[in-house]
């Protein structure tokens, strides 16, 4: 085996979006790299990708919206968030000073909202990048998942590429009989990656008060346990589209992200893992580093899609 002293990280994932390596903090689960963010090296990161920002404030649902469960955790924050205005104003010029890839994660409740949202934060300086969130409920076509329905998918995906000339990231949610099918309609719109897996539906009830231990009743589960289902779904999309995938789903180690660009992600996205251990994805920065000197791999790339099957 040849010896590696320099392992190439970066990675160019289209349209101006070129990560130092291929390590990303998740949405909501690093604020807007303003509270963990104080705690760790954010240069050290691939990107950091905001918590979701909506048209107008949201307040969220009421508590409790986090519990810890088995294998990890339920949330149903609801998309609490500053707002546009807000963002712009207060967290925005903060972001646009860190040395690494600022992503915005955006959620409209219509494509007319999603593209209003890109349209006016285009006019500023310092994104690389929007992550779409199309797990939240369309109210102009009484209330069903945009990410569950390709065609809906296709819509908000079109419309958002003729106003933008920034990368688009797709997030695809998990509870989908045909993920593949979906990530192919984001390819077709224009997409330049897809970012998946979003939580999985879950809940939790206390047994001697019998209410849901969440107030929105249902949560989204993330954490160690959803790994193996995002890793299929994954596995699934790499087989449909030629676009970058962006693997997410209860990343702990550098071993597990591997996991995940043999499956053919590009990049990973460290969430829940950053509410154990703060500097979990400097971590695991360090951790594929030391692999690939370790088997003699020189450029991370080598593993994408590595699979044997
Ligand atoms: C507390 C919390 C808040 C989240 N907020 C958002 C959000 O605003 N937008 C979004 O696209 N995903 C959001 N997510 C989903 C994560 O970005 C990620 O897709 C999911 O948690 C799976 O990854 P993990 O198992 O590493 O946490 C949130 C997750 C958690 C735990």
């Amino acid at each position: 085996m040849s010896s590696v002293t320099d392992v190439y990280t970066a990675v160019d994932l289209g349209r101006g979006l070129r990560l130092k390596n291929r390590v990303l903090v998740a949405s909501g689960t690093f604020a807007y790299a303003d509270t963990v963010g104080e705690l760790i090296d954010v240069s050290r990161l691939g990107g950091v990708i905001t918590k979701a920002i909506s048209l107008q404030p949201r307040e969220g649902n009421p508590p409790p919206r986090i519990v810890e469960v088995p294998g990890g955790m339920l949330n149903a924050i609801g998309l609490a968030n500053v707002g546009l205005e807000r963002f712009v104003r207060e967290k925005l010029p903060r972001l646009r000073l860190l040395d690494t890839a600022v992503i915005v994660n955006v959620v409209g409740f219509s494509t007319a909202e999603y593209v209003e949202l890109v349209r006016r934060l285009d006019e500023h300086e310092g994104i690389d990048g929007y992550e779409v969130n199309l797990s939240c409920p369309n109210v102009k076509e009484g209330g069903a998942c945009f990410a569950d329905d390709a065609r809906m998918t296709a819509e908000v995906v079109g419309a958002l590429r003729a106003v933008t000339e920034r990368h688009l990231m797709i997030k695809l949610s998990p509870g989908v009989p045909r993920i593949g099918q979906i990530a192919r309609v984001c390819q077709e719109e224009g997409a330049d990656s897809v970012s998946l897996i979003n939580t999985v539906v879950g809940m939790a009830v206390d047994i001697r008060t019998r209410r849901p231990r969440l107030a929105n009743v249902t949560g989204g589960y993330s954490g160690p346990a959803i790994k193996p289902i995002a890793l299929a779904r994954v596995w699934e999309a790499y087989k449909a589209v030629r676009i970058p995938l962006v693997g997410i789903g209860g990343i702990m180690s550098a071993e597990d992200a591997i996991e995940f660009f043999l499956v053919g992600a590009q990049a990973v996205q460290v969430g829940t893992g950053t509410f154990v251990m703060p500097d979990l994805a400097v971590r695991i920065v360090e951790g594929i580093e030391a692999f690939c000197r370790a088997e003699g791999i020189a450029d991370v790339a080598e593993l994408v899609g590595g699979l044997r099957v």
